[in-house]
């Protein structure tokens, strides 16, 4: 576990190949394929493989094809016009229902925090898939340093809008600010993460640079990219695409391939990097996570509650 140094700078990026290797070396050794590798006493941390042992995507697809609306709708928008995007200084405004509101500096928000690298799956709405190697802290390690009130019930979160240099905002695809909310439950889930890196190196901006949020058990429009605004609240917060197609996206966006979207089947998924030709794979319940986090939802009607 290595901790969150602000001024850190990513001089020591291990190439694709050089961590694949000291996965298999890890996972060889101490013969834990697939499993958690937590600690371990490594000089330089190692990913914890939370994806079943299935290959991660490349550095390439991760970074190449997108969903980031602010800069445009197309998958190749995003890498083609993020890059002029400026994540330093960031600031991110903390309110509602916490003890320390304010206006935090991103460094110091996230000082001194364990910082977690951790390989998900990661489920998009629109039926394809990727599995990502991220670096980020838990989400609940930023609320327990903000302080939650107690009658808070609901994180809400707000990406940037900053027109001069995000195209996408010119026009009215969506109701700028690009918004998500979760269950304080579900933000304190220690799977929650606040990403900041993919790869050992920071997140390009087309990923959400300088922080988005990873739930790895929700579609990916949940994880919201590069946040300013952390809000407590005790009302459900709107979200984005709720608002914009009720119909069609709820606001718990949990994978579950027994809900359909209305218009297209969930129950499979193209994994990005397969071959034109490959066989769908088989979504999983909760993307997989169904024992860590099915829990959140015993009892409550996921049909309706989608
Ligand atoms: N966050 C913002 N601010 N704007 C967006 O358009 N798209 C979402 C999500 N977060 C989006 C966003 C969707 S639909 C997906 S699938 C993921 O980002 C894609 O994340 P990735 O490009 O890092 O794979």
């Amino acid at each position: 576990m290595t901790r969150y140094r602000p001024t850190l700078r990513q001089s020591d990026v291990t190439p694709k190949a050089l961590y694949l290797n000291r996965r298999a070396l890890i996972a060889g050794a101490t013969g834990l394929v697939g499993s958690a590798l937590l600690g371990g006493g490594a000089a330089h941390a190692a990913y914890v493989d939370m994806a079943g042992g299935e290959e991660p995507n490349s550095f390439e697809d991760i970074s190449s094809y997108n969903n980031y609306y602010e800069f445009g709708t197309g998958k190749d928008d995003p890498a083609r016009n993020a890059g002029a995007l400026t994540t330093d200084p960031w600031t991110i405004r903390v309110e509602g229902l916490v003890e320390k509101p304010g206006d935090y500096a991103l460094g110091d928000l996230l000082e001194g925090l364990p910082v977690e690298e951790r390989i998900y799956r990661f489920r998009c709405v629109e039926a394809w898939s990727m599995v990502i190697p991220w670096r980020g802290i838990e989400l609940r390690h930023i609320l327990e340093r903000v302080g939650v009130q107690p009658s808070a019930k609901y994180v809400a979160f707000e990406t940037l809008v900053r027109p001069e240099e995000m195209p996408g905002v010119r026009y009215p695809v969506l109701d700028w600010p690009y918004r998500e909310g979760l269950r304080l439950d579900e933000a304190m889930h220690p799977l929650t993460l606040m990403a900041t890196g993919v790869y050992d190196e920071d997140l390009p901006n087309q990923n959400g640079a300088p922080i988005r949020l990873v739930v790895p058990w929700k579609y990916g429009f949940k994880s919201i990219k590069s946040i300013v605004t952390l809000r407590l609240t005790e009302e459900q917060p709107k979200t984005s695409w709720n608002m914009s197609q009720p119909g069609e996206y709820g606001f718990y966006s949990n994978v579950n391939p027994e809900v359909d979207h209305p218009r297209w089947s969930q129950a499979t998924e193209r994994r990005i990097g397969d071959g034109l030709f490959a066989r769908r794979r088989e979504t999983l319940m909760f993307n997989g996570y169904a024992e860590e986090v099915g829990g959140l939802y015993a009892g409550m009607d996921l049909a309706k509650n989608f």
